[in-house]
């Protein structure tokens, strides 16, 4: 098959310019596309052939359900029973924005969608590109991450050609995405708003409205969202979080290593493969993903990331990210 490859400036284009994109959702096909968070694998949620290609493209194990993008609260009505009032309050402080809201499922909502679970998974993102996508394509536009299941997710579209160039018809390159990390994930089916999956709305942000707002699981921070349990964001390299004075752990590791750390550290790594995290958590947040595909490029075998240093919005969201990365590999500097 072959891939169309489109350059859409965010900032500078016609909603003629996604009438292609719009035509292959609406024909069942599978569109790459930018939102404000990462890359999205995007196709027809009411075309059940063409939701399951997006299982199939990606090798994504058939129980972790799927987000419904949506344009606007109309179209979001169609997949859900009932808009619960607290839900209503989230979608009107952050959509659009880097927030999924859990709520319980429509008929309309199919089976394929929700992996037979009777919630469904909603977002509005913000991203203009996104946006336009689903308005020109009048139905809602499910879309799991662009990346082959168990890879970090794509912040740029390089990212999504590496994975599914010749597999998809269709990718919308519009540079990189804003925030990096996948939108946070809040189950409001029930009467405690239960984030599931952390991201740049953090609990913090929610309880200024919901004081009661926890983790899944209860406060515990282990996470209840079926796509919370697999292997994840792995690069080639194995990654290991460092907490304390990175260098001090070349000593145990004769391997190529490649380090991730804050920019104003970069003169302690002279003769290692530096990949610069930015300034904050905010940074290192947009940078996570796209530093783990790059230490495979530049043929890292090891990866040793500082330990996120807190006070962000996404420091959590960021954590979580790293932490599934290194698969718990976490070394203690004293
Ligand atoms: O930022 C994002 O959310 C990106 C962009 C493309 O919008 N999408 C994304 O989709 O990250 P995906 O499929 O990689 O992650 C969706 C997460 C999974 O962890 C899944 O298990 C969870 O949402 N999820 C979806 N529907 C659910 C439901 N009904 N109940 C619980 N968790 C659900
Ligand atoms: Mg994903």
């Amino acid at each position: 098959m072959e891939t169309k490859i489109f350059t859409i400036d965010p900032l500078n284009f016609k909603p003629e310019d996604l009438e292609y994109a719009a035509s292959v959702i609406n024909a069942g096909g599978l569109v790459g596309f930018p939102t404000e968070t990462v890359y999205g694998l995007g196709a027809d949620a009411d075309n059940e052939l063409a939701v399951k290609s997006i299982y199939k493209a990606k090798g994504r194990p058939s129980d972790n359900p799927l987000i419904v993008h949506v344009d606007d609260i109309a179209l979001c009505e169609k997949y859900v029973q009932k808009i619960p009032r607290k839900a209503e309050i989230l979608m009107g402080r952050f959509w659009g924005g880097p927030l999924t809201i859990i709520m319980k499922k429509s008929k309309h909502a199919k089976d394929c969608v929700t992996a037979g679970l009777d919630t469904v998974a909603v977002r509005m993102p913000s991203h203009p590109v996104a946006h336009e996508l689903i308005k020109a394509s009048k139905t809602g536009i499910v879309a799991p991450s662009a990346n082959i299941s168990g890879r970090p997710s794509p912040t740029v579209a390089e990212h999504v050609i590496k994975d599914f160039n010749g597999k998809i018809d269709c990718i919308i390159n519009s540079g990189a995405t804003r925030y990096g990390l996948e939108s946070t994930v809040i189950d409001m089916s029930m009467d405690v708003p239960t984030v599931l999956r952390p991201g740049a709305v953090s609990l913090e942000m929610i309880r200024e409205m919901f004081p009661d707002a926890v983790y899944g699981g209860g406060g515990t921070g282990t996470p209840k969202s079926p796509g919370m349990k697999y292997k994840h964001y792995a690069p080639k390299a194995k990654v290991t979080v460092i907490k304390g004075e990175i260098t001090k752990a070349f000593e145990k590791s004769a391997e190529n290593v490649a380090v991730i750390d804050y920019d104003y550290n970069k003169d302690l790594y002279k003769g290692k493969i530096f990949l610069p995290a930015g300034c904050d958590d905010s940074d290192y947040g947009a940078r996570l993903f796209y530093l783990l595909r790059k230490a495979d490029e530049e043929g890292a075998q090891v990866i040793f990331a500082a330990d996120p240093k807190g006070g962000s919005n996404v420091t959590d969201a960021l954590r979580n990210r790293l932490y599934k990365s290194a698969a718990g590999e976490i070394l203690v500097i004293e």
